[in-house]
């Protein structure tokens, strides 16, 4: 899956409104704006994945296999949310047609468990690995204190993140899915991260007409 979606990921890295996060560029606006984003994002992975399993009256094997309440963002960017937009943040948000698109397709890998690995494995890796380094950005770009606002980024149930990714690869490689899913999955991931990039794009271009900031 890594390798199958390096080049997705080298692309996703560049993308215009991920450096301008990363580069202290956006205004807390637009960081806003992000984390509405997120929370259609995880609300409808997470809905597809208790469906799957916790709520399911045969969880499936394969989902069984990745999720994780653990691993839930619900929580953490509702706290987040109330800090950067208010406490009304539900009513607020006003979801774009690409994350409207990615949030349809999340919610329909309820139907599809290798779409659903794929989708849990593109959000929560990436949350897991480079996304603990863009919780250290945000908290230095906006002069956040004590980890206030971005509890997002922060894994109270996985204190070792590194051991964590690799018995999750460990049970993704258990499963022993044949050739043809291995594609499958890959392919998944893949439009998963296309899915990301739409995302982006769409983030981007609303800060532009927020305020011109050259991304
Ligand atoms: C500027 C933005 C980003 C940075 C700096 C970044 C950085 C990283 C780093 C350092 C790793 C660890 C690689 C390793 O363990 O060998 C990683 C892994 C990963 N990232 Fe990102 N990333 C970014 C954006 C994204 C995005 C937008 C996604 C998808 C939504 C994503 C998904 C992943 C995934 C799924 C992995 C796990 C790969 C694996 O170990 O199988 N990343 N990222």
């Amino acid at each position: 899956m890594r390798v199958g979606s390096a080049a997705e990921h080298t692309e996703a890295e560049a993308s215009p409104f991920m450096a301008g996060l990363l580069d202290g560029r956006l205004p807390a606006t637009c960081y806003a704006d992000y984390l509405l984003a997120l929370a259609a994002v995880y609300g409808a992975l997470e809905g597809a994945g208790r469906a799957l399993v916790p709520e399911a009256s045969r969880p499936d094997p394969l989902a069984a296999a990745v999720w994780d309440p653990v691993l839930e963002r619900g929580a953490a960017l509702d706290d987040d949310l109330r800090l950067w937009v208010g406490e009304d943040w539900r009513s607020r948000a006003e979801p774009g047609p690409a994350v409207t698109a990615y949030a349809r397709e999340l919610a329909a890998s309820r139907e599809d468990p290798l779409a659903f690995v794929a989708h849990h494995y593109t959000r929560y890796l990436g949350d897991l690995s480079g996304g603990q380094a863009i919780g250290r950005i945000i908290t230095r770009t906006y002069g956040l204190e004590d980890g206030a606002g971005t509890a997002f980024y922060r894994f109270p149930g996985v204190p070792k993140p590194k051991l964590y990714k690799d018995s999750y690869r460990a049970r993704l490689d258990a499963l022993g899915l044949s050739e043809p899913d291995q594609h499958r999955v890959v392919e998944h991931v893949r439009a998963a991260f296309a899915h990301n990039q739409a995302v982006f794009a769409e983030l981007a271009a609303a800060a532009d007409r927020r305020a011109p900031v050259n991304l």
